[in-house]
């Protein structure tokens, strides 16, 4: 096969992912009415599709940053998170929503609220839209869960595998060892 991705195999289609994030979106209004310092942080890279799709439904006033991290994916290190790109603005006294493409063991998002809660948010809450809950290994409360799923790699809609296949609008399954080329 030539350097063209395969078609993912279809686990939650377009149309699914939007109405789903409508009703987050809804209940994310609803929860923070009287909050007039609510900073939206995502996780770079995935969570931008997420991010930005959600937030086009809030009414409710929202700032918003980012956090880039890379794990080390290695035995010696399991679980070290590293920060790659910190937030710009002050954390001290606000609400903050934290919003993620998926949550896998749970390193990254641990590592991020436990950085959130040592500079003094008055709140901190979590938003993925993807849970893969038979990979936990550190217990992450999920306040706002898109879709739980099963133990399976999926890209699209901000995930991907080698970078490619973020901007699908749809999540699907791929299987990585299977031959494919990046
Ligand atoms: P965690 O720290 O293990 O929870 O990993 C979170 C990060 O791993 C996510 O933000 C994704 O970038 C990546 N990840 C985990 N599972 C998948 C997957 O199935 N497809 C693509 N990326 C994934
Ligand atoms: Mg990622």
């Amino acid at each position: 096969m030539s350097t063209r991705q395969r078609n993912p195999t279809p686990l939650i289609s377009a149309a699914d992912v939007q109405r789903r994030i409508a009703e987050l979106a809804q209940e994310i209004d609803r929860d923070y009415a009287d909050s007039d310092r609510l900073i939206a942080i995502g996780v770079l890279k995935g969570s931008v599709f997420f991010l930005t799709d959600l937030l086009k439904h809030l009414q409710v006033p929202v700032a918003v940053d980012f956090f880039q991290t890379s794990s080390y994916r290695d035995a010696t290190t399991p679980g070290e998170v590293r920060i790659l790109k910190d937030v710009e603005l002050s954390i001290r006294g606000q609400d903050v929503l934290l919003i993620e493409d998926i949550i896998d063991t749970g390193f990254t998002l641990r590592t991020i609220l436990d950085l959130l809660r040592f500079r003094g948010a008055k709140s901190v809450k979590l938003c993925a839209l993807l849970d893969k809950p038979a990979r936990r290994q550190v217990e992450v409360p999920i306040d706002y869960r898109g879709f739980e799923i099963e133990d399976v790699f999926v890209v699209g809609y901000g995930l991907d595998y080698a970078e490619r296949y973020r901007n699908l609008p749809y999540v699907g399954v791929i299987t990585p060892s299977s031959g494919q080329d990046t």
